[in-house]
């Protein structure tokens, strides 16, 4: 678990008081280590973890999201905005004075996360299933008939751990809701002049992107379609043409059940990482097709949300409480992912992927399929000319 939280907690920011900072706790650390005993060095861990865990919680100003030089409030819409991240970026930007879309899918979540901590956010477009082409489109002409005022700023953040099933149109689940969904809601946002001339687009992906990958066939075949009802990404691959998603050995894909196995159903994410791979994509290509949009994705972090929750095993009485805690000490709180969401959010440019740190990656440190021209311009096509002639 440090191990995949480290990324998160090391990668200091540049700010040389950090980087000096965080060379002498290491310095310290091994020197104890090496010197002292046993409870001196927990005591040296322990100490350097509080400081690692409230730079984190507050060591990053909070970026202030402006959208003229008069303060005028900005429009902002949120997907999933009722829980995690997309609430907790809500609040902040209500806290900021900006009027909050909030596009969910259930009214009760929505009406109450607004009344307990989104004041300037309304749930008056109604809910939305992005896994449902039909709920998008309903949504869309509700905001159309509702809303005087175009949109700044779009959160592209609901997302979850795809199962092994598939949207309503046949896509498999995760691409279908987090790209597909999410793509048809801006589309048609744009073409009915919904967007600002300038909106501001952020995609929140996840550093899973590195394990996700598409499968030859997308550009083989003309229509690009062939894994993405799902049948060679969830579940494991076959290796042979195949740009390998993450896989585990078919020798423990046969042993588990890999839907029902704790942790394995939640390893075997080749639909996560593809999904959250598409998101970076579209956020790259956006400014170029929508000029003069502008569109980042970003890595949140290992946050403490449901999401995160639920891939833990469900345990029961004082197991159950001893883990919930024990995850809310490592993973980041949900007002930290916030932060960083809106440091991409500040600086969003034509199309940069954002790490944990609220730093831009720059293209040689991304993998070879998060640059790949071919599959984006590819999967841009595909998924304009898929959902332009989808029977729903
Ligand atoms: N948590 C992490 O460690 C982490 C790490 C990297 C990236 N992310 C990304 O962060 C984003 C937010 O996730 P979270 O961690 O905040 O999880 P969360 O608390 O479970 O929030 C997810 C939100 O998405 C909504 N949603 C899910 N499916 C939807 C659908 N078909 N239509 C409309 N809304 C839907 C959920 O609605 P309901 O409440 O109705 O279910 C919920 O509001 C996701 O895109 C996730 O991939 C999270």
């Amino acid at each position: 678990m440090l191990l995949i939280r480290s990324p998160d907690f090391f990668a200091f920011d540049t700010r040389p008081i950090y980087q000096y900072a965080a060379f002498a706790g290491v310095v310290l650390t091994l020197f104890v280590m090496c010197t002292g005993t046993l409870k001196q060095s927990i005591l040296v861990l322990a100490t350097l973890f509080a400081m690692f865990k409230s730079y984190d919680e507050v060591g990053r100003p909070v970026p202030v999201l402006q959208c003229s030089a008069q303060g005028r409030p900005c429009n902002i819409v949120i997907t999933g905005a009722n829980s995690g991240i997309g609430l907790a970026i809500a609040k902040e930007l209500s806290t900021q004075g900006h009027r909050i879309i909030m596009a969910c899918r259930s009214e009760q979540k929505c009406l109450k996360a607004v009344k307990d901590v989104v004041p300037l956010g309304t749930c008056q477009p109604g809910t939305v299933d992005l896994s449902s082409l039909t709920s998008i489109q309903h949504w869309v002409k509700k905001v159309h008939s509702l809303e005087h005022q175009k949109i700044d700023y779009f959160f592209a953040n609901a997302g979850f751990t795809p199962s092994d099933n598939s949207t309503k149109f046949g896509i498999e689940s995760g691409l279908g809701t987090m790209h597909f969904g999410h793509f048809h809601m801006l589309q048609l946002l744009q073409q009915q002049d919904l967007l600002a001339p300038q909106a501001s687009i952020i995609y929140v992906a996840s550093d899973a992107l590195r394990l996700g990958a598409f499968h030859q066939s997308l550009l083989d075949t003309a229509s690009g379609l062939g894994d993405l009802s799902g049948e060679i990404t969830v579940g494991c691959p076959p290796r042979s043409g195949s740009v390998a998603p993450f896989c585990l050995p078919p020798t423990i894909v046969e042993k588990y059940d890999m839907r029902t196995a704790p942790y394995l159903s939640w390893l075997n994410f080749g639909s996560y990482p593809r999904a959250k791979l598409a998101n970076l994509l579209m956020a790259r290509e956006i400014p170029k097709r929508w000029r003069p949009l502008k569109s980042s994705s970003v890595m949140p972090g290992m946050v403490h949300t449901n999401m995160a929750t639920r891939s833990a095993p469900s345990l029961k009485g004082l197991p159950h409480y001893l883990q919930e805690k024990f995850m809310a000490l490592l993973l980041r709180s949900t007002r930290a992912s916030a932060t960083v969401v809106l440091m991409a959010a500040k600086n969003v440019d034509d199309g940069s992927y954002v790490n944990g740190q609220g730093q831009q990656v720059p293209d040689n440190q991304l993998p070879i399929q998060a640059v790949d021209q071919q599959v984006q311009e590819k999967l841009w096509d595909i998924t304009e000319k898929f959902l332009a002639n989808v029977d729903q």
